[in-house]
């Protein structure tokens, strides 16, 4: 069975590790990606996005979405985490192809209706564009096969104590998003933080695949500084790539169901908590995870690659 997605992204060090497994999985179809403020500015991520797809020599249609979230002032992008260009230390990339005309928002509309039932929404950076999407045409949730998202968290946070990047970053369009009645899957810190790679393992990948493992094995070590100074230890969290290996390979997860809502303001906003409003649908949140299955699933995926 294919999976036909769109990627919603930040790139972003793990976006590019999330989307070159996807470009690679013989069992998934990136139809789309849309680019979003998070790790990067809105235009930056358009731009990575495309240059991820030419280095994977795909033709993915790429839309450019938000630039700030829906209601709080930006919290500003994560360049000390992923780099002023959104790779590292790697300068700006230059690309051959350019970002469509239509919006994000109106573009994941456009497509979900255009195929109803087929598309998987992968969101794996704030959470605006999909809000926007629900908010022009509240009728996708419904004819959305489901959607994946890397955020939040049940036990923990990472750019706060309770909070998640992704969600912190829009926290009133993550709580619009997880109200809404459709399958969400949220794959947040509570299973991607066990999931981690090593300086070895991206050593391999480089020397296995020098155009796609290579590519992310110069990003990642700007990834590596950023662990090392802040968790002294270098290695990194695979939090995107998590949330797509969620889709092909769900044996690897232990799955609860919650309904969930977002705390909007104060010392806690961008937690994402379990809600008692009978109003509010249940989600699926994974709180467990073979790691080892995972990464070993990444890892030989990439290798695919050349
Ligand atoms: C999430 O925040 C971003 O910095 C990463 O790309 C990932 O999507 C992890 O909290
Ligand atoms: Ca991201």
């Amino acid at each position: 069975m294919t999976h036909k997605i769109i990627i919603d992204t930040d790139p972003g060090i793990d976006d590019a590790m999330a989307i070159f497994y996807a470009a690679l999985h013989p069992d998934i179809d990136i139809v789309g990606m849309t680019g979003v403020f998070g790790n990067v500015t809105a235009d930056i991520a358009a731009r990575n996005a495309i240059v991820l797809a030419e280095r994977v020599k795909q033709t993915i249609p790429v839309a450019k979405g938000a630039n700030a979230p829906l209601v709080i002032a930006p919290n500003g992008v994560s360049d000390y985490v992923h780099g002023t260009e959104g790779f590292g230390t790697m300068p700006a990339q230059s690309i051959t192809g350019q970002p469509l005309d239509e919006p994000a928002h109106e573009f994941i509309c456009r497509m979900i209706n255009e195929h109803q039932n087929e598309i998987i929404l992968c969101p794996i950076g704030p959470l605006t564009n999909i809000a926007m999407a629900l908010e022009h045409d509240p009728s996708i949730a419904a004819k959305t096969k489901a959607v994946y998202i890397m955020g939040g968290g049940l036990d923990k946070g990472n750019v706060t104590e309770h909070a998640e990047a992704n969600i912190w970053n829009d926290p009133h369009a993550a709580d619009i998003v997880f109200a809404a009645d459709w399958d969400i899957t949220m794959v947040g810190l509570d299973v991607t933080t066990r999931v981690q790679c090593s300086p070895a393992d991206f050593d391999r990948i480089g020397a296995s695949t020098p155009i796609i493992g290579g590519f992310l094995n110069e990003a990642v070590q700007f990834y590596f500084d950023f662990y090392a100074s802040h968790y002294g230890k270098r290695g990194c969290d695979m939090h995107d790539p998590t949330a797509i290996i969620a889709i092909t390979d769900p044996q690897y997860f232990i799955i609860e169901t919650h309904a969930l809502e977002v705390i909007v303001e104060g010392a806690r906003s961008g937690q994402t908590v379990r809600s008692t409003d009978p109003s509010r649908p249940k989600h699926k949140v994974p709180m467990d995870v073979d790691a080892k299955g995972v990464k070993q699933r990444f890892l030989s995926m990439i290798e695919t690659g050349f």
